[in-house]
Formats: structure tokens, sequence, C-alpha cells
């Protein structure tokens, strides 16, 4: 215990201090302050002197108290000195009746977009979203679509390994699979995603392009609900007076198969380098799901029928916004990407 006298002397010391601190209005009176209590003639040192006439006891517990009270005013002063300076730079420099500077605003890709829009199209015609991964097995990408090792429908996308049973999956169409191995019919869904293949890239063709996979399997379903169905999203994401056609063709899991065009957009039907003169820009791969591939999966074929499609999203993107090349979406120029 330290003498009271003493101790309230120190109290008082404080108790001062801090009034004077709170009445400091800019950087000279703060030194002035601090010279007042921790120069070398200020109330501290007086204090520091005076304990010469204490006995040593008295001397080391008053010093001690002196010490935490000398580190509480130093500490207050350098905390007042930041804070001042902040408001001395901000008051100087800072005029703020300038109107600001305009951040840019972020938006979506434009493939994004047209994802959405699909997305939203078939979510109104009571399609439910599904999804795969995009590394696949060959089981998922090839053979349980009617693909055997060795067939040469194979060779028909050029495919990306991983290693000896893995790939970047080609397209979207291994999700029907693993929808069907989930769930027993009715099935409705679509399946966004990126695919990947060693196509030479070109003006329509990319090595990574996203498709949206279409399956739908019930009872009594037939080729004429697939030709709705793609009409109205035609419609949808063109207008009243888009133009569709198919056209017979072959895929290992659909029976019969088919593709179908969209009319060129950007050569209004003319012909042009994205439609290869022809004055349509092939969307998509569909038919009718093939028997073969309901047993992989435990269908009743006899019951069931279904439809798929797996149609190219820059595709649509390049005929929606009317963009020649399809590498644009890629390039990723904000120059480009800020029209959309
Ligand atoms: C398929 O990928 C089949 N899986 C589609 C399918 C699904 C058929 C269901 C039957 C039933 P294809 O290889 O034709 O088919 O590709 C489908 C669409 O993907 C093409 O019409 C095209 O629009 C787009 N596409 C294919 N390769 C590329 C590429 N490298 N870059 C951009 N788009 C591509």
């Amino acid at each position: 215990m330290i003498d009271q006298d003493i101790k309230d002397k120190i109290d008082i010391l404080e108790t001062e201090f801090n009034k004077s601190l709170n009445g400091v209005s800019d950087l000279t009176e703060l030194e002035s302050l601090r010279i007042k209590y921790l120069g070398r003639k200020g109330f501290l040192s007086h204090f520091f002197r005076d304990l010469e006439t204490l006995p040593l006891e008295e001397r080391k517990k008053v010093g001690k108290v002196l010490n935490k009270l000398k580190d509480r005013i130093q500490t207050k002063l350098t905390e007042f000195k930041q804070v001042s300076q902040k408001k001395e730079v901000t008051e100087k420099y800072l005029d703020s009746t300038l109107s600001g500077d305009r951040l840019p605003i972020g938006r979506y890709h434009p493939i994004t977009t047209v994802l959405r829009q699909i997305i939203s199209c078939f979510k109104g015609m009571g399609f439910s979203i599904a999804q795969g991964p995009e590394v696949e097995t060959e089981y998922y990408n090839f053979e349980a679509l009617n693909i055997p090792k060795e067939h040469p429908a194979r060779d028909m996308q050029d495919t990306l390994f991983v290693n000896d049973n893995v790939v970047l999956r080609t397209h979207t169409s291994p999700v029907q699979i693993r929808v069907m191995e989930n769930q027993p019919p009715p099935v409705r869904i679509i399946a966004p995603g990126r695919c990947y293949r060693r196509d030479t890239p070109d003006s329509t063709h990319s090595p990574v392009f996203h498709q949206v996979e279409g399956l739908c399997v019930d009872e009594n379903v037939t080729f004429s609900d697939l030709k709705g169905v793609i009409l109205v999203f035609a419609k949808y994401m063109f207008g009243s007076d888009m133009k569709i056609r198919f056209r017979p063709s072959f895929f290992p899991f659909t029976e019969p198969s088919a593709e179908y065009d969209f009319i060129c957009l950007i050569c209004k039907g003319r012909g042009c380098h994205v439609c290869k003169g022809t004055g349509w820009v092939e969307i998509s791969g569909a038919g009718m799901v093939n028997p073969e591939v309901f047993k992989y999966v435990h269908y009743d074929s006899e019951r069931y029928t279904g439809y798929a499609f797996g149609m190219g999203v820059e595709r649509l993107a390049m005929l929606l916004y009317e963009v020649h090349d399809i590498r644009l979406f890629y390039e990723n120029d904000v120059r480009f990407l800020n029209q959309f």
C-alpha cells in the first residue's frame, strides 16, 4: 500500500490530464500537453524527483504506480495523435462536394444469360433440372448410351481422356443415364452443363462448350411431343417467326435420330460462314430413346417411350446476339462482353 496522500495526488494528476486532453483541438496543443506532463520539467518528472525523499520500499511502490501512469498517458497521446492526423488529412484533401467516380457494374456472361433463359423456358414446361459430373466414366459417357468400345460412333466425338476409363464428358447425355438409374418413369428433365472435345477451334467449334440435355420418358411419348417442345422453345427464345427444321441423323442412343437446325439469324437464311452457306445453324441432336438404353437402366421399353435432345448453348447465343465467331465468348475481351 502506498501513502493515501501520494495516491490522491497521482489520481488528481491523471484526472487533470484527461480533462486537458479532451480540450485539445490540434496537434500543436497536443505537443504542449505532452511537454507539460511528460517533458523533462513536466509534472511526472517532478513526481519522480520527489520520490527521492521517500524510504526505499515506499519509493519502489510509488515508482511502479507512476510508471504505469506514464504508460497510460503516452498511449492516450499517441492514439489522439493518430486520430487527429487522419482527420487533418481528410479535411485537407477530401472535397465532399466533388461527384464520385462511377464504379463499373458487373454483368452476366452472355452464355450464362442464355442458359438462364433456356432453363426458365423448360421449367415453364414442367421440366426439372438435373446435373452430372464433368469428369465422367466411359460407362456413362459411352457404354450405357449404347456406344460399346470399338464402336465407330465413338469417333463422332473426339474425346479427352483422363485415364483409360475416365474422360472429360463429350456431351451431357450421360446425365440421362444417371437420372434414369435413380428414378422410375415418368422423367422430364433438362441437364445444362459444360462439355469437352478435341475439336479444332473454328468459328462454330470450341473445345469447351455448353449443352443442355433434355429427356422425357413416360407412357405414350412420341416424336411429335419432341417437335412440339422444341418449337415452343424456339419461339420463346427468338420470337414467333422463328423457323426450325428436323433432319434425319444417327445417334446410337436414339432411334430414330434427328438433328434440328434453327434458321440463321446472322444472314437471315441467305447463307454465311456461320451457317456454312446453308441458311440454317445446327443446334442439336435428338431422337426417341433407343430401347437398348432402357435396358441399361431397367426401364420397361414395352410400356415406356421417351425422347431426348442435346443442344449447343453457344450456337443459340450466336444466333441470339448475332455473334459471328464462337471464340469471342471465351476471349474475355471486356469491350466485347460489355455489349451484353
Ligand atoms: C451430341 O452431343 C448428342 N449427345 C446429342 C443428343 C442428345 C442426341 C440426346 C440425341 C439425344 P452432337 O455431337 O451433334 O450430339 O452435339 C450436339 C450439339 O452440340 C451440336 O448440334 C452443337 O450445337 C453443339 N456442339 C457440338 N460440338 C460443339 C463444339 N465443339 N463447340 C460448340 N458447340 C458444339
